[in-house]
């Protein structure tokens, strides 16, 4: 298997575009209809594999027309699809996306993601090899814990992206290597309290992403601050997918948190100027033919 290994959803997002969200018990003309893929999980393989990233995607898809749409998808970008199971009977997943008012609203319908489960004894193999490990919350959260407890045993560093966000057991929390909640995320992860409190309680675990005004962690000194890049946005989806990718790709290559995290930013914030979740993803290239890393 490959050596970054993200465990997660996989989807096809249904996106409407509408000058305006519709109220509850109203009905609205919308202005366009696109069906792309998405899926947390698959949103951050794709990152990796366009950045350069040597990536397998561990998850489940339904036995339908998006499922292989899908399945190509993450061939022709590169991503490792061994352990991409098809489910019997069962649909992909869907994400219903509303684009209006200069924001998306999300609502996941999980299907076959909620099938991404294991037994104890497959996890070790699952996880052979890996350099890092990436996780997010569409997926079972019984699967979540047993591979970032498997993980901290076998010494693989695992990055969780806690999207969409649960209150977190601390075990959990102690078993990742990196959390990358936004604000709204943080708040929920830990039950509330001001996010100053909890960058310092978890020095260079935490990485709050904050949009347009970039990330921040606490290095054990004090809080870091890590500026975005000034760019007009498109569309915002997938923005949070391409920052914790290419921070598993910057990871792996071995630049520090700060380094990791400015490389992330520029890669999330090219990401949004175009529609779509991985649709405005950048390669390498593109990111260094811009004068970025
Ligand atoms: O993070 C963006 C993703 O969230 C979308 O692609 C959609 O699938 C939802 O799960």
């Amino acid at each position: 298997m490959k050596d970054i290994r993200v465990i997660g959803s996989v989807s096809m997002d249904l996106v409407v575009e509408s000058e305006r969200r519709p109220g509850a018990g109203e009905t609205v003309i919308g202005s366009a209809f696109h069906t792309v893929p998405g899926g947390k999980g698959a949103n951050q393989a794709i990152a990796i594999a366009k950045l350069g990233g040597d990536v397998e995607m561990i998850g489940c898809i339904g036995d339908d027309a998006n499922g292989d749409i899908i399945r190509k998808n993450f061939e022709s970008n590169g991503v490792g699809t061994a352990e991409l199971r098809t489910v019997a009977n069962e649909r992909t997943g869907t994400a219903h996306i509303v684009l209006a008012e200069d924001d998306n609203s999300i609502i996941v319908v999980q299907s076959a993601n909620l099938h991404v489960t294991y037994p104890e004894a497959e996890l070790a193999r699952l996880l052979q090899g890996a350099k890092i490990v990436l996780l997010q919350l569409e997926i079972p959260i019984e699967t979540v814990k047993a591979i970032a407890r498997h993980a901290k045993r076998q010494g693989i560093p695992v990055i969780l992206n806690p999207a969409p966000a649960v209150l977190l057991d601390p075990e959990l929390i102690e078993d990742v290597t990196y959390l990358t909640p936004n604000e709204h995320e943080c708040e929920l992860i830990f039950g509330g309290g001001p996010v100053e409190k909890w960058l310092e309680a978890y020095p260079n675990k935490l990485v709050l992403t904050e949009g347009s005004r970039g990330a921040r962690f606490h290095d054990g000194t004090q809080v870091v601050t890590v500026p975005a890049i000034k760019t007009t946005p498109v569309d915002t989806t997938g923005a949070g997918d391409t920052f914790n990718g290419a921070l598993a790709v910057a990871l792996t290559e071995g630049k520090t948190l700060e380094e990791a995290i400015r490389f992330a930013n520029k890669a999330a914030g090219i990401s949004i100027r175009k529609l779509g979740a991985q649709g405005g993803m950048p390669t390498r290239s593109e990111l260094e033919a811009e004068g970025i890393e």
